[in-house]
């Protein structure tokens, strides 16, 4: 600190909120965010429980705020209410029954603006079809659809009645659709004929249709008209949505439900081959994401709110459908590609709805900037107040371009840090209350007790690289891993006694700001979605001519890792570079195209502790490091190495 130079540079890298933000801002200045979080620290329990009443409608109210009984958790016991309820319903007795609920932009430029009157008459329908062809509460359907606003109603017309969703992101293969359906045991899947993405028609029912050959307990496949392209529909198992809708009620009462009911399981990649069907309940998901909506998006009532994720992800699920909607928010949704037509239509939609709040993932803004920026200088974007970044570490560089470029120095950026598994946003800034530094996600919101420590669990001093955990249960956290609570227990709370697990790793500096590094264990972060070596590894070893596979992430300039893949063949396979094309369409066919890896290197023999164990570290190393090229030789020098260390 008596370091002129350094305090210079670290003064340089600051960004104060400005004093026209705070005046306005939820929450104002460090010491307010100082009170909020130590009296959520101090009264755990008033603190949420006070929360949970003020912006939440219940039923019934609960006898304790939450129940702790490591590694489980329920918040709000015994408490009723409903999360399609307070998305919809609430608000039809305020001034926000004619507000735009959902402001929705096809990629052909077809457009809706949906009310919350509307939004609550559509989703009432809905769960009537559902009702009438015998769904309710406990049951599961999955959802495979474009980024319409059947999507939204498809969930909340399932919440409504307490059937738990599964949306499945419209980029995953029909291997990946049928395991997650199977998984779930879903009797009821929701779809439609398909999606637009730059220009092209996204066939999802013809991927339904090949899913299902083997899923025989789906009973019901509903299918939403929107490109009318051609499709086949199995009698006595296929549905047009318009067909049931035609005489369905407007009337449909919410089901009060337990707070701790499963609202919805998503997927996501962990570091075996099998995705984990992460479990999230109703009651204290939708409490952080309504405290996030106020405390990180500073949301007020006339604000044009756009995260630009895909539903079939946790950022749509709580900052595109459940937080935005249950704070009474006008959210945008956009259907299609970031480039399409142009590399402008993000700024296009900016401009023709005034959005002032605008959140994105650094790969996107990577894509940005590498298309120069007369593309958003084209465009008025004076609307935009506050800017948001999810997904993946921000580079100090792509957040100095986002601030300057798209907020024109105005705008507060705020990186949000949290998983599919905290449900909501855990570390972030509050726009109004922190100075901000580029590629910080900065301090732990109000009751999240982050921390960065070592692998004995005590917390590293500052400015040196830890493990990010979190000491006490918070609101929206996962409740389990579906039908596999050990699964649970091991990777989340079995790593470090007691405390949860993120799988990431941090540095905290002499002020506490914490800056996330990227993941400790096998998953990668490619383009803000996360991918498991594991996985690709499998899809990898179930083509023909492949033997062996090891899958690491090597640093990508645009989308921060890039998927690289070992493999080792089997006898008689050859000619490597058609092979090397064949196995990344492999892969896209057996996962989704977003996991095609981005290079096939063949090697004679992978490196191997002599348990077996592949040693993908050492594979890190040859990828991210280039010391070592990638050719056989070196390889076999490389397995060479490892035996030698692994017996040391
Ligand atoms: C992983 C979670 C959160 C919704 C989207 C991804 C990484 C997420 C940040 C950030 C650095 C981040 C972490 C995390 N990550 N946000 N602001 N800075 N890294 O959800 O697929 O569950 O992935 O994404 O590595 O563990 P996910």
């Amino acid at each position: 600190m008596t370091d002129p130079e350094a305090v210079e540079t670290r003064e340089e890298s600051v960004y104060q909120p400005s004093p026209e933000f705070v005046r306005r801002a939820n929450v104002r200045g460090m010491e307010a965010y100082r009170a909020l979080y130590a009296r959520a620290e101090r009264q755990p329990e008033e603190f949420w429980g006070e929360l949970a009443e003020r912006e939440l409608f219940w039923f019934e109210k609960w006898s304790h705020v939450f129940e702790w009984a490591p590694p489980f958790v329920k918040w709000f016991v015994g408490a009723k209410t409903n999360a399609s309820y307070n998305c919809l319903d609430r608000h039809l007795a305020t001034p926000r029954r004619d507000k735009t609920a959902i402001l929705w932009e096809g990629e052909p430029g077809d457009q809706r603006a949906i009310s919350y009157f509307e939004l609550h008459r559509l989703v009432s329908r809905f769960a009537n079809v559902l009702k009438a062809r015998g769904w309710r509460a406990g049951d599961r359907a999955v959802i495979y659809m474009p980024m319409i606003p059947e999507l939204p109603v498809a969930m909340l017309a399932c919440a409504r009645l307490g059937i738990t969703h599964s949306v499945v992101f419209g980029g995953f293969s029909a291997e990946a659709l049928k395991a997650r359906i199977q998984d779930l045991e879903a009797g009821l899947i929701i779809t439609a004929d398909g999606g637009w993405r730059r220009g092209r028609e996204v066939r999802l029912k013809e991927t339904v249709d090949e899913a299902l050959i083997e899923c025989p307990q789906v009973r019901d496949v509903i299918v939403y008209r929107r490109t009318a392209g051609a499709v086949s529909m199995k009698a006595g198992r296929d549905l047009w949505w318009h067909d049931l809708d035609e005489g369905a009620s407007d009337v449909c009462p919410a089901e009060p439900l337990d707070a701790e009911h499963p609202l919805f399981v998503l997927y996501t990649s962990g570091t075996t081959g099998k995705p984990k069907g992460i479990l999230h309940s109703t009651g204290g998901y939708l409490a952080q994401c309504v405290a996030t909506m106020k405390w990180v998006f500073d949301l007020h009532e006339d604000d044009v709110y756009w995260c630009t994720a895909d539903i079939g992800w946790v950022t749509g699920h709580s900052y595109i459908v459940y937080g935005p909607l249950a704070a009474g928010a006008t959210t945008v949704m956009y259907e299609g590609a970031p480039d399409f037509p142009h590399f402008d239509r993000f700024w296009q939609i900016v401009e023709k709805y005034r959005v002032s709040i605008f959140y994105t993932s650094p790969t996107a803004i990577r894509a940005l900037i590498r298309q120069g920026e007369q593309w958003p200088d084209a465009h008025d974007l004076s609307s935009l107040r506050l800017l948001g970044s999810v997904g993946e570490p921000i580079n100090p560089a792509a957040w100095e371009w986002y601030h300057r470029v798209i907020g024109k120095g105005r705008c507060p950026i705020v990186d949000t840090w949290w998983q599919t598994e905290t449900g909501a946003i855990m570390i972030s800034p509050m726009p109004g209350a922190m100075p901000l530094k580029p590629g910080s996600a900065s301090f732990p919101l109000p009751g999240v007790q982050a921390d960065v420590v070592d692998v004995y669990g005590k917390p590293v001093e500052a400015g040196k690289e830890g493990f990010l955990i979190v000491r006490r249960p918070w609101p929206s956290m996962l409740r389990t891993i579906w039908r596999d609570p050990e699964r649970y227990k091991s990777q989340y709370w079995g790593r470090l006694p007691g405390v949860y697990f993120t799988g990431d790793a941090a540095r905290r500096d002499a002020e506490g700001y914490i800056t996330v590094l990227g993941r400790v264990d096998d998953v990668m972060n490619v383009s803000g979605h996360r991918l498991s070596t594991m996985e690709i590894e499998s899809a990898l070893v179930r083509h023909p001519s492949v033997a062996e596979a090891a899958v690491v992430g090597r640093p990508d300039e645009l989308t921060g890792q890039a998927v690289c893949a070992f493999v080792t063949l089997k006898k008689g396979a050859a000619d490597h570079q058609q092979l090397g094309e064949e196995l990344r369409r492999w892969v896209a066919h057996e996962i989704g195209g977003f996991a095609r890896p981005a290079e096939i290197r063949f090697t004679e023999s992978l490196p191997k502790t002599r348990s077996g164990k592949i040693m993908r570290r050492l594979l890190r190393e040859i990828v991210t490091t280039h010391s070592v090229t990638g050719d056989v030789t070196t390889l076999e020098d490389m397995a060479v190495v490892s035996r030698l260390a692994a017996e040391d």
